[in-house]
């Protein structure tokens, strides 16, 4: 199998960051995750502002910022799995210039899921694992005891970024059906079985390809 071209589609917390994992571990692909770059040059200045100030208040940060992100990351990419990235129909038609996709998976989970997801989940700030209170916690306490919680984890952000992406990434989905690409995954399950239903339907767009 040539080397895949993933898109995962979905709400925050709908999984992406947990499957791109499995994604780069099966296939060896690049993981291009805005969030996470974006995450790490927080308070870089640029002629709109710092990312931090759009972060923090769950908004989209500029285009021209994260487009420019995504160019470079894609320039060195021989195979990718995009997480984050379109987020609105102008980002879509800037990807749609410079990379083709093989599938377009769009992981689907009911909000009130979501947002337990998001509240409860605490990161690992030395390996950037994710856990959550509830339904996943490291069994080395070291671990526990060094877990944080993102800053736009809290319920009032959640709730703005969910509503920041039914008005601009939402519409995505039907941009993507249009062009024959769009796989929806039950994201609403376990992550094990979330894995299992998206390898297949990777695994199937790209020999459809061959
Ligand atoms: P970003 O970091 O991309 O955040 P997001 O899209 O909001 O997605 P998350 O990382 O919160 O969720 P996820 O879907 O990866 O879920 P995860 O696997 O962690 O973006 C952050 C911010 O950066 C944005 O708000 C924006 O400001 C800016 N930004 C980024 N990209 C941008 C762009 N393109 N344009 C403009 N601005 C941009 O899982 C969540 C939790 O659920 C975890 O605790 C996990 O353990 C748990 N979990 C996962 N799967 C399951 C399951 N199947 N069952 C039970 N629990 C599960």
């Amino acid at each position: 199998m040539s080397n895949p071209r993933i898109l995962l589609l979905g709400p925050p917390g709908a999984g992406k960051g947990t499957q791109s994992k499995n994604i780069v571990d099966t296939y060896g692909v690049e993981h291009i995750t805005t969030g996470d770059a974006l995450r790490a040059n927080k308070d870089m200045e640029t002629e709109y502002g710092k990312p931090r100030e759009f972060m923090e208040a769950g908004d989209l940060v500029p285009d021209p910022v994260v487009n420019e992100i995504v160019t470079a990351a894609l320039a060195d990419a021989d195979g990718f799995v995009l997480d984050g990235y379109p987020r609105n129909m102008s980002q879509a038609e800037f990807l749609d210039e410079h990379a083709d996709l093989d599938i377009v998976a769009f992981l689907d989970v009911g909000r009130e899921e979501l947002i337990k997801r998001l509240t409860g989940r605490r990161v690992d700030p030395e390996t950037g694992d994710n856990y959550h209170v509830e339904y996943d916690m490291p069994e080395d306490d070291a671990i526990a005891d060094r877990l944080v919680q993102r800053d736009d984890d809290t319920e009032e952000t959640v709730r703005d970024r969910l509503d920041v992406y039914d008005e601009n990434t939402k519409p995505l989905i039907e941009f993507y059906e249009e062009r024959g690409l769009l796989e929806r995954i039950e994201g609403d399950q376990t992550p094990d079985e979330v894995w299992e239903d998206l390898r297949v339907a990777i695994e199937g767009a790209v020999a459809d390809d061959e």
